[in-house]
């Protein structure tokens, strides 16, 4: 007998520190993830989406202490804000990972005692500037002004006994995986930028345990240590889907597909998680996409600049449809993207009220009382595929709107169907079946970034009843 084996796609993103409550950005890689997961489920594949919190570490050990909460009560609150929002946004995750359950802190223990007996992790002791904003240590040259770019804060200079990771003897191989795109990094220049980096020096052997941190996974050879907090997190992508550390047996959904990441944590990823996965000799990751950021204004959000745009606030406005429509239509996905309420309310208006809802009250409206035939099967057209592939979501929608969107409008503007009925019933019904197939089209090509929407207009089609799905926003 045969068997049809579907082929599988497993994606994440990064699981993300429950210091503080989630904000835009979060949302953006994760509604990212969402959309390409619906995709591949639409592509007949078996698809698992993993996402979830990073709930270890000084950073979030220090905010606990200012909130006065024990930090286990501090993290299970914050991360159900994260599980509340995804809920919300309407993202379909596969499991939500936390590194403070049971089962991964079992397995990252098993781990690095693999790695300590295979001779991968040793002791001895590590001296530098570690940001607490990034949870690493960083070299002089990654400062400017004395301070860390990201975070905007001066590094603490910091020397203890710690265990190392071996990064020298998986260098070669890296760079030879990187080049190769067996372990790709995309988009280009993000490849480009990491090979220069590993081309350019010996990688420092990586300090993988704290001292003065109680707040994480104890050594399991030492009990005056805890695991260093990215070690921790880069297990999550295998702890959730279930894997108990046998690095003889990794589950079938490995090895993950598409990695989403922000530019921030690129270096890492890139470095440190290759070589806990080089070590263990488990293969490494299909491909890490980077995407950029988002600023508001031109600058980075903050809460000194008062320039932060609350997702809540988003979703409030706008909906949960064009609030997903919005961030990923912004620019283009792996650059830096600059968005503000004015011009969002400006776009809401143009591509959605405008453009989108006025088509779909148009045609609903003209084909009152048509007979459809039942639709025969709409191929999906060769950009979508090429663009929902590449993860070119931005790109997607862009041709959504610009080629489909508009130009149906354009289409009824031309060819005045209303002046048709009643002049030449033929041409008129030629006119509506074409608009009825394109909207079709249309909220099929969206079923992945507004599910709601592409539901709605799918009843629409049937009913010939619609009501207003995006109203004007002032
Ligand atoms: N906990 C680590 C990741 C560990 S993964 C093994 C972490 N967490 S984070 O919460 O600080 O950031 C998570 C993700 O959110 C990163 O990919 C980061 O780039 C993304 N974003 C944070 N702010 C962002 C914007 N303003 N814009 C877009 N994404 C940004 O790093």
């Amino acid at each position: 007998m045969f068997i049809s084996m579907k082929e599988k796609f497993y994606i994440t993103t990064p699981i993300y520190y429950v210091n503080a409550k989630p904000h835009i950005g979060h949302a953006y890689t994760t509604i990212a993830a969402d959309v390409l997961a619906r995709f591949q489920k639409l592509q007949r594949k078996e698809v698992f989406f993993l996402t979830g919190t990073d709930e270890h570490g000084l950073k979030i050990q220090k905010e606990a202490e200012k909130a006065g909460k024990e930090p286990q009560q501090f993290v299970d609150e914050i991360s159900d804000e994260f599980k509340n929002l995804w809920d919300k946004l309407d993202i379909k995750y596969d499991n939500f990972i936390r590194t403070t359950d049971p089962k991964h802190k079992e397995v990252v223990q098993k781990v690095l005692q693999i790695l300590k007996d295979k001779g991968a992790i040793y002791k001895g002791s590590y001296e530098g500037l570690y940001c607490v904003g990034c949870e690493q240590f960083k070299s002089e040259n990654e400062l400017v002004d004395g301070k860390c770019p990201d975070h905007d804060i001066v590094p603490e200079k910091m020397e203890e006994e710690c265990y190392l990771l071996k990064m020298t003897e998986i260098q070669a191989e890296l760079i030879r995986k990187i080049e190769s795109d067996e372990f790709k990094i995309t988009p280009e220049r993000y490849k480009n930028e990491i090979l220069s980096f590993l081309k350019s020096q010996t990688l420092k052997d990586i300090s993988i345990s704290r001292k003065n941190v109680q707040w994480g996974i104890p050594l399991p050879f030492d009990s005056e240590q805890t695991t260093y907090v990215w070690i921790d997190a880069f297990l999550n992508y295998l702890t959730g889907i279930g894997w108990d550390g046998d690095e003889k047996n990794v589950p079938k959904e490995w090895p993950v597909d598409v990695q989403l990441i922000g530019k921030d944590i690129l270096r890492v990823h890139a470095t440190i998680w290759p070589a806990i996965l080089l070590h263990l000799g488990i293969e490494l990751p299909k491909m890490i996409f980077t995407h950029g950021h988002i600023l508001s204004g031109g600058k980075k959000m903050s809460k000194t600049l008062g320039n932060a745009i609350s997702i809540d606030e988003m979703i409030e406005k706008f909906g949960v449809d064009a609030t997903r429509y919005l961030l990923l239509s912004a620019g283009p996905f792996g650059e830096d993207v600059d968005v503000t309420m004015e011009r969002m309310i400006e776009k809401y208006n143009a591509d959605l009220a405008n453009g989108l809802g006025n088509l779909v009250s148009r045609i609903i409206k003209l084909s009152e009382g048509f007979e459809q035939e039942k639709s025969s099967d709409v191929t999906t057209p060769e950009f979508y595929k090429v663009d929902m592939e590449d993860s070119d979501l931005s790109g997607a929608l862009k041709t959504i709107w610009g080629a489909l969107i508009d130009d149906c409008n354009k289409y009824i503007a031309d060819t005045k169907p209303w002046e048709l009925k009643k002049n030449d019933p033929n041409k008129f019904e030629e006119v509506i079946k074409k608009l009825l197939g394109d909207l079709n089209l249309i909220s099929d090509l969206l079923v992945p970034f507004m599910p709601d929407t592409a539901k709605k207009i799918k009843t629409a089609l049937e009913t010939k009843q619609t009501d207003i799905l995006f109203p004007r926003i002032k």
